[in-house]
């Protein structure tokens, strides 16, 4: 499987962190950056880490700012897209389960490695469940994008 990542400059150290783990499991990991401490704007790679998803170029994605909102406010823009902050391992098994998100985000100032590693572990290992209920509200949700775009 192949993951996107994107950072802005509070999350360098937590990306590289986090690549190496994804790495060391075997996943393939495409960093869309920043790849520096230099000051720079998180929608820049929420963006390009969302668009390589609905292109197909990766498979899911992990996106890490500060707190992991804007960025994944930023990713959430594009058409097609469900990013979910999430701070526990918990809530990210469960966007996966039953939200079908495709990116899980979080802030590097808010988890640390460890739970950082816990959360990207428990998003990449469930699945949609699908069907049913799940299939319904995620379709609702995509309703209402297609809704708005058509305002
Ligand atoms: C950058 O200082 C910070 O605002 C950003 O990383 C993020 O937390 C925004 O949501």
């Amino acid at each position: 499987m192949k993951i996107g990542i994107g950072n802005d400059h509070s999350a360098l150290d937590l990306k590289k962190v986090v690549v190496e783990h994804l790495q060391s499991e075997g996943y393939e990991v495409v960093d869309y950056g920043t790849y520096t401490k230099e000051s720079c704007n998180y929608p820049e790679f929420g963006e390009k880490v969302a668009r390589a998803i609905v292109a197909g170029e990766v498979d899911l994605g992990v996106l890490i700012c500060g707190t992991g909102v804007g960025i994944s406010l930023a990713a959430n823009k594009v058409k097609g897209i469900r990013a979910a902050v999430c701070s526990e391992p918990y809530t990210a098994q469960m966007v996966r389960r039953h939200n079908n998100a495709q990116i899980i985000a979080f802030g590097a100032r808010v988890v640390g490695d460890e739970m950082a590693k816990m959360i990207v572990d428990s998003f990449l290992n469930a699945e949609f469940e699908g069907g049913g209920r799940h299939q319904k509200r995620v379709d609702m949700i995509m309703d209402i994008e297609r809704r708005e775009q058509s305002c």
